[in-house]
């Protein structure tokens, strides 16, 4: 098969590394892809991950066979749809199904009418409407923009002048721009939260895996948000058992929900769960792997993830057989200094092979490039992650760190406590 996969971060690399293994790959391009994806097939760097009459064009004009979407922004913006408009399978959800990750409010109704538990919320495009509401809730509340808002568009308000401050900068301002013209208020879950991965075909959903992210820039989860600083795979606390009737609660009853709405869910769905003393509850979905997620998980995966992917587009993926080794894993991110913020770019880095000389240990590339003189150097916020497996949890962070400090690179910022609170916990 000739595969196009969309996208230039970590978890693409990981998904170009999985593809490779399948004996039914003729050809992958991966568009616009890092130095790490073009390990294994051919970067279009010109067509970005957005550009979905670019990447229609190409598909077209290079007989390809499947479209491999990464991350979100091509999905919301109808690639499956456009996919489907020529006859070329994409291994994602249509814009229709994509409306999981890119309205708040449309997968709070999702999970309303599936029965799947879910924080008490209201949806207000009004402000005044919006703090009436929300003198009627207990602090601490959460406010969300409807939209994608990279990220920065949920806000944990303690007090009722912040989460009133809050509303009017959403509503009436502009900071959010249309992603905050609508936003939904919702009750404050506390536990413990995790990820959880499925692949599905519109009907049935199969168990990836579970993972945890660290999403704060510093250690003992302090300062701004990132995209991700570093994830566990499995959480101890979170076994097999435990993920798959997590599926049964969050996601099996959002696919039948999905189907009878004539929108049936392809692809891979991310489930953000909080476990609660009443069980799992649903905070959010996203439309496609995580990212360090994918990092953590997808080289587990025993099986061929080609033709899980073919299977996924057809609606048969009853007939995959998909096995994972039972692994920990631990990614640490290494990303450039004044990430999340105006990340220094340009320098060097090495000895990246000398870090993969440790067992299971998998250097994956972010934003990495390489320059003038055919050296390696950072070129974005997210630069490297460093994915270490083994028997024990213990283990695998501690090989990750191994190959961190393996690495040269004079800009690199990381956490240094990816896993510790997983492993505090299996401790309690
Ligand atoms: P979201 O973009 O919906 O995943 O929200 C971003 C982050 O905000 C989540 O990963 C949680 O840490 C936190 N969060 C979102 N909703 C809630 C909630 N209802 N209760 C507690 N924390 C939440
Ligand atoms: N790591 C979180 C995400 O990919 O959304």
């Amino acid at each position: 098969m000739r595969v196009l996969l969309v996208g230039s971060g970590g978890r693409e690399h990981a998904l170009a590394m999985a593809l490779a293994h399948s004996p039914n790959l003729s050809a992958l391009y991966i568009a616009p892809g890092n130095p790490g994806t073009a390990q294994y097939g051919t970067n279009i760097s010109h067509i970005k991950a957005d550009n979905v009459a670019g990447l229609i064009e190409f598909a077209k004009q290079n007989q390809i066979d499947l479209v491999i979407p990464g991350p979100e922004a091509p999905l919301v913006a109808g690639l499956t749809d456009a996919c489907q408009k020529i006859g070329i399978a994409c291994a994602g959800p249509t814009q229709a199904a994509a409306q999981l990750e890119g309205s708040k409010k449309f997968t709070k109704s999702v999970c309303d009418a599936a029965h799947i538990p879910t924080a008490q919320w209201q949806a207000f495009t009004d402000s005044k409407a919006a703090i009436d509401y929300l003198h009627q809730q207990s602090l601490p509340i959460v406010i969300k923009a409807d939209g994608l808002a990279a990220g920065k568009g949920v806000i944990i308000a303690t007090t009722m002048q912040e989460a009133e401050e809050t509303i009017k900068t959403m509503l009436d301002g502009s900071a959010f721009g249309n992603a905050g013209k609508l936003l939904v208020i919702e009750e404050f879950l506390t536990g413990e939260e995790v990820s959880l991965f499925a692949f599905c075909d519109g009907e049935n959903a199969v168990l990836i895996g579970a993972a945890q992210d660290h999403k704060r820039i510093g250690d003992g989860d302090t300062g701004p948000n990132t995209g991700g600083m570093g994830a566990i795979s499995p959480p101890p606390f979170f076994d097999r058992n435990a993920q798959e009737k997590a599926l049964d609660i969050t996601v099996r009853p959002m696919l039948r929900e999905m189907a009878k709405r004539g929108t049936p869910f392809r692809g891979i769905i991310f489930a953000g769960l909080m476990l609660t003393d009443k069980g799992p509850y649903l905070i959010e979905y996203n439309v496609r792997f995580g990212d360090p997620e994918a990092e953590v998980l997808l080289p587990r995966l025993k099986s061929d993830l080609l033709t899980i992917f073919k299977n996924l587009c057809q609606g048969k993926l009853s007939q995959s057989k998909i096995e994972f080794s039972d692994q920990a894993g631990v990614c640490v991110i290494m990303a450039a200094q004044g990430y999340p913020g105006k990340p220094k770019t340009g320098g060097l880095i090495s000895r990246i092979k000398e870090a993969e000389k440790l067992t299971d240990l998998k250097v994956f590339h972010a934003g990495t490039k390489i320059n003038a003189d055919n050296q390696l150097c950072a070129a974005g916020g997210r630069v490297l992650c460093i994915s270490a497996f083994a028997s024990t949890l213990e283990e695998a962070q501690k090989k990750a760190y191994q190959g961190v400090a393996a690495i040269q690179w004079k800009d690199g910022i990381w956490r240094k406590d990816i896993g510790n609170r997983a492993l505090r916990k299996k401790v309690n």
